[in-house]
């Protein structure tokens, strides 16, 4: 017997489980329900390592442009707004990590989805603990992509605050998936690994998902990334649109100040500065 079982538990955790009393096998509880044979660890662990890395790329991201924008009065010697256009990059990078990680997020949930009906549902206090922070990894995820989303869109449909729950989704979202990655560490080393014998379809389904993320992206990065403004289908802004060849979010009439003080004036400071009615 392997000293892990598939989902990395340990040992105890490899005991033949008790079935499901026959009341309870109906539906997704009956045996046989899940055909596909996609529904396994060597796809789960291309699909993790994928939305892995944007989830990353986003965390440092949003990280870095939080920083800039309400800098710790101990870093603010360090972080800098040079070079002036670093912040389209940071912030381009972590849009474009962020709409490739939705459809990512869709496979890899797809593939996994028939362990919620795993039977028991929990084997150990520790087990009902690892699945519990599998619920907030998951609910955090969709939260913080589908709110994300939105944000690109300027539309808020929600009463809380955007940018804060944003910032501790994020935080939420890196100490689940440390705790996920970690529960799973022996499942994701076993099958980190092409295997010798591929697995038919495995193949064709992950070329479909790399696609998907291709397609998402391709039609959506011009709203950052200049040479691809002709693809940019789906990108709800373009940076060279509006007044001065710069895009605005909103309008004074959209904010409500629609009416300015005579005596109204815009001081720059610097080496020439500036005052500006
Ligand atoms: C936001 C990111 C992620 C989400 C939302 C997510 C979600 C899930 C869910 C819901 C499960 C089923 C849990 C269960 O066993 O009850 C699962 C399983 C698994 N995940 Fe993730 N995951 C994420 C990232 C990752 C990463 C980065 C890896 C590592 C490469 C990974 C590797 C695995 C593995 C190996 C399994 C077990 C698959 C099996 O035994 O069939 N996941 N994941």
């Amino acid at each position: 017997m392997k000293d892990t079982t598939t989902d990395g538990s340990s040992r105890r955790f490899d005991l033949p489980l008790p079935p499901p009393p026959d009341a309870l096998r109906i539906g997704p509880l009956r045996e046989g329900t899940f055909r596909s044979r996609l529904h396994e660890p060597r796809t789960a662990v291309v699909l993790g390592r994928w939305l892995g890395a944007a989830i990353v790329l986003c965390f440092l991201t949003g990280l870095l442009s939080h920083g800039l924008q309400e800098p710790p009065g101990w870093l603010r010697a360090l972080l800098t707004s040079r070079p002036v256009d670093g912040y389209r990059v940071t912030q381009g990078l972590h849009v474009i990590a962020g709409t490739a990680a939705i459809p990512l997020l869709g496979a890899k949930l797809w593939t996994v989805y028939p362990r919620l009906f795993e039977w028991p549902p929990a084997r150990s206090v520790l087990h009902l603990l690892e699945r519990a922070a599998i619920a907030v990894l998951v609910a955090a995820t969709l939260l913080e992509l589908f709110t994300g989303l939105l944000n690109t869109l300027q539309w808020y449909p929600w009463p809380f605050p955007f940018r804060q729950t944003h910032f501790w989704l994020g935080w939420t979202i890196t100490g689940a998936l440390l705790l996920h990655v970690a529960a799973k560490a022996a499942t994701i080393t076993e099958h980190w690994w092409r295997p010798r014998l591929p697995l038919p379809g495995r193949r064709a389904f992950l070329g479909t998902v790399a696609a998907s993320v291709t397609a998402v992206t391709l039609t959506t990065a011009g709203q950052t990334v200049p040479w691809l403004r002709g693809l940019d289908l789906l990108a709800p802004r373009r940076p060279d649109l509006g007044p001065q060849g710069l895009p605005v979010n909103r309008t004074a009439a959209q904010a409500g100040t629609t009416t300015v003080p005579a005596d109204w004036h815009l001081t720059v400071d610097g080496p020439t500065p500036l005052r500006l009615s």
